[in-house]
């Protein structure tokens, strides 16, 4: 016992009392706890864009590994990452701040603009770890319940946000998949008392973006990452556009030094460098997201919701367990959901390669047929 025991068993348990951010399972752990053939398991529970071949990371990575000289700090690599994105995205560099990962841009969001007296506001629901970093750094965090067709209730969020400084919308939505209408996003950020954060991890999907307005604006923040359509969630690259002011505030002071590791970023900008792969990929993802949909909203006893994202959100009439567990027995991983205005059973699946997306449909449809 030292003399900080007391105190600090105190501080642990608080922690330890706030709720936890339960990300996708892994295969390996679900292939251990349900006795399954890892060699058969597909994960489609955390919207990783399957359908980029491993082959080409792989021949990717092999390059940039050459190419970097692990015993110096990154800066050099970063630059010229921030360069490359600033051209994709038709904004100046100084306009972007990288991260690692878009959740560690959540975090640092949350810290900066919130305290004890101002709180976080998100929609219900949304993607979990807005709430889960909102609850562990200040005391109020507000949550607006989306719309009956999940629009954004944008009279509700400004009537519920005098004593917040801080708003993330999630568009394309996770786990509901629809692209919030921009009219709407941009009355709130018009309206807002603080800083709106528009999450578009998933906007390659969907059907417009707001970079530009986020570069120009002094309160509109947008969210993206490498995980999603570029194929790279283990590399842990995220960024956000935000304004020079903004931004540079944000990489001077609030960002950490070096947080982005020099291969990371090489490896991000060889992606980028091949864009074309990636819009192929897409273009994929989008063409196969109508095909499952499509099938799937003709079987009995499912509702199929439309996505704007690379994963579906579907409920059934059958109890969410029995589909979950269903579904792994014929090795395919999905994402539990639960309860989404008052529909009970819900899941979200990823949206994979063509035969993946067949294997997950036979699978369906024989367990909700059964
Ligand atoms: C809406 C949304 N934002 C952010 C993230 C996390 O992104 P990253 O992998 O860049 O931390 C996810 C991951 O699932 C997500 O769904």
């Amino acid at each position: 016992m030292s003399k900080a025991s007391a105190w600090l068993d105190g501080r642990l348990a608080e922690l330890m009392a706030s709720e936890p951010y339960i990300g996708g399972e892994s295969v390996e752990s679900i292939a251990e706890r349900y006795n399954l053939d890892l060699g058969r398991c597909l994960k489609l529970n955390a919207n990783e864009n399957l359908v980029i071949p491993r082959e080409t990371i792989e021949d990717l990575s092999r390059e940039a590994l050459q190419e970097v000289d692990q015993r110096v700090y990154p800066q050099k690599e970063t630059d010229s990452l921030r360069e490359s994105l600033g051209g994709y995205l038709g904004v100046a560099p100084n306009t972007i701040v990288l991260g690692s990962g878009a959740d560690q841009l959540i975090d640092h969001l949350v810290n900066a603009f919130s305290d004890q007296e101002s709180g976080v506001l998100t929609t219900t629901p949304s993607y979990s770890f807005y709430k889960v970093r909102a609850e562990l750094y200040c005391n109020l965090s507000v949550q607006v319940p989306l719309q009956r067709d999940f629009g954004l209730d944008v009279d509700s969020i400004l009537s519920s946000s005098t004593n917040c400084r801080l708003c993330f919308l999630c568009s394309p939505n996770n786990p509901t998949g629809n692209q919030f209408t921009s009219a709407s996003i941009i009355k709130i950020v018009d309206e807002f008392p603080g800083v709106v954060v528009v999450d578009e991890a998933y906007a390659e999907f969907g059907d417009y973006n707001l970079v530009k307005e986020a570069s120009e604006r002094d309160n509109l923040v947008v969210l993206r990452t490498f995980s999603k359509a570029f194929g790279l969630a283990g590399l842990r690259i995220g960024y956000m556009i935000g304004s020079e002011k903004l931004s540079r505030t944000f990489n001077e002071r609030v960002q950490y030094p070096f947080c982005v590791p020099n291969f990371s970023a090489v490896l991000c900008k060889k992606m980028l460098d091949k864009i074309g792969l990636v819009s192929d990929a897409v273009s994929i993802v989008k063409e196969e997201r109508q095909r499952v949909s499509n099938t799937l909203s003709a079987l009995d006893g499912l509702t199929i919701f439309d996505s704007d994202a690379n994963f579906i959100l579907f409920n059934t009439d059958k109890e969410m367990k029995v589909v979950f567990e269903g579904l792994l027995t014929e090795g395919l991983l999905v994402r539990r959901i639960g309860e989404i205005q008052s529909l009970r059973n819900c899941l979200r699946v990823t949206v994979g390669t063509p035969a993946m997306n067949d294997r997950f449909i036979t699978a369906l449809t024989q367990i909700v047929g059964a």
